[in-house]
């Protein structure tokens, strides 16, 4: 953590008030994060006015469990979690039940420990459904899997997938010992 920000930040359910911060942190940490692993097209044909649309939807919905991370009172990240979707080979899909879809931290708020609070938050609550262990894919070439890896998830499976006409590779990484929330290690 470069500077203590425990006492300012916390993690908590989203609700429909954190659309356009939601939306907005999609927006800005796609195109940090995948400047040269994605097309350009894709990240400046991205609109937060269509992210609001879709994750409006998908909190009205509630199959998906979404909590946002805040630092004094202002949004700075959010993860968005789930049931398994079935990408993983049957070797491997059987024993996974949940997925944490979506975890962004905004560049300006990383490296404080909102990743991992987000992450225990989402795993927390996925036990809660009965959902482990716990998969999350991740672009092969995006450094993030190096946070998943420091974090214990074990990589398991690969698949090709593509966007905006170009292909790419995702790992997933999974979680059957699912750590304790409410550890000092796992908290902010
Ligand atoms: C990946 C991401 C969610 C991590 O969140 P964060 O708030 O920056 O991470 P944290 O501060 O909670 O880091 C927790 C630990 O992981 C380590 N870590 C974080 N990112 C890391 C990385 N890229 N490589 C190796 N270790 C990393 C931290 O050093 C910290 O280690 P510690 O045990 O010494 O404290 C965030 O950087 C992000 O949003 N990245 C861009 C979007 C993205 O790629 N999301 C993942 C999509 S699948």
């Amino acid at each position: 953590m470069t500077e203590d920000v425990r006492s300012e930040a916390r993690v908590r359910i989203a609700h429909a008030g954190d659309v356009p911060a939601i939306a907005r942190i999609y927006v800005d940490t796609w195109r940090s994060a995948y400047a040269g692993l994605l097309p350009d097209r894709v990240l400046t044909g991205m609109s937060e006015t269509r992210q609001q649309a879709y994750w409006g939807e998908t909190l009205a919905r509630g199959t998906d469990t979404m909590h946002v991370a805040e630092i004094a009172g202002a949004v700075a990240g959010f993860a968005a979690a789930g049931p398994a979707r079935p990408l993983l080979p049957k070797s491997v899909e059987p024993a996974c039940r949940g997925e944490v879809y979506t975890l962004y931290v905004l560049p300006e708020h990383q490296d404080r420990g909102l990743g991992r609070a987000l992450l225990a938050a989402s795993f927390g609550a996925l036990a809660r459904r009965n959902m482990l262990p716990v998969v999350v894919w991740v672009l092969a070439d995006n450094p993030a899997r190096f946070f998943y890896e420091h974090l214990g998830g074990r990589r398991v499976g690969e698949r090709q997938s593509s966007l905006g006409g170009a292909h790419h590779l995702e790992a997933a990484y999974l979680w059957t010992d699912i750590p304790c929330s409410g550890s000092a290690r796992w908290s902010i």
